[in-house]
């Protein structure tokens, strides 16, 4: 009988305490979830990440590049834990280079990633650990392994926003001190109207 009661509670309190879940629209990757994270970098916090620093230095610093959302269901750090994300880059230019994240490896070096293109088009650019570097074309629906080790770049090449949705290891953690602080080995340039890859010697 007491225990039946205690069992009672039990379910009641799980009902009151169930989790609700997140909410995404799948057609433009907007989350709603109680205490969504937001970031957003700007073009003057993105000192030395494109390669023409005068065409840099002559835009708007207040100019915004890109956003991230993201849902952190356990805290950072956690192992065995996932959080989900997305990235909003605008169109637009620094010289001939395209807007595109600051691009890192994860510190914990084996953690993959997922990326889902839900809108717009661009490049993900990706450099493995000898440095080897090529990119993977972006769409509306293409879906992206990136494995561990790898460090991950995405450019928008498109004229609107292009919106990505990611999923990631809770414990991963962001390196942005890619190759010792020279950067990704090859970028995304406009050349003759379309996106090219060229080496970052060039
Ligand atoms: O975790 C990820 O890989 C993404 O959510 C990125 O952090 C996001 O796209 C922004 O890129 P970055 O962290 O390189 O500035
Ligand atoms: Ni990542």
């Amino acid at each position: 009988m007491l225990f039946g009661c205690f069992r009672e509670v039990l379910s009641v309190a799980y009902i009151v305490m169930s989790p609700v879940p997140a909410f995404v629209d799948w057609a433009d990757g907007r989350l709603q979830v109680p205490g969504l994270k937001v970031s957003e970098k700007k073009l003057g916090q993105l000192t030395g990440i494109f390669r023409d620093q005068q065409a840099w230095s002559r835009l708007d610093p207040e100019t915004i590049v890109y956003r991230v959302w993201w849902w952190e269901p356990v805290p950072s750090g956690t192992e065995g834990g996932l959080f989900w994300g997305l990235t909003e880059i605008q169109p637009g230019r620094v010289g001939k280079e395209y807007f595109m994240t600051r691009g890192h490896r994860h510190v914990v070096r084996n953690r993959a990633e997922f990326y889902g293109t839900i809108t717009g088009t661009g490049k993900l650019v990706l450099m493995d650990a000898s440095g080897r570097t090529w990119f993977e074309d972006m769409t509306p629906g293409s879906l992206h392994y990136i494995a561990g080790e790898v460090a991950h770049r995405i450019v928008n090449t498109g004229e609107v926003p292009i919106r990505v949705t990611a999923c990631w290891p809770s414990d991963a953690g962001h390196d942005y001190e890619i190759a010792g602080g020279h950067g990704f080995n090859a970028r995304i340039v406009e050349e003759r109207g379309a996106p090219v890859l060229v080496s970052a010697k060039d």
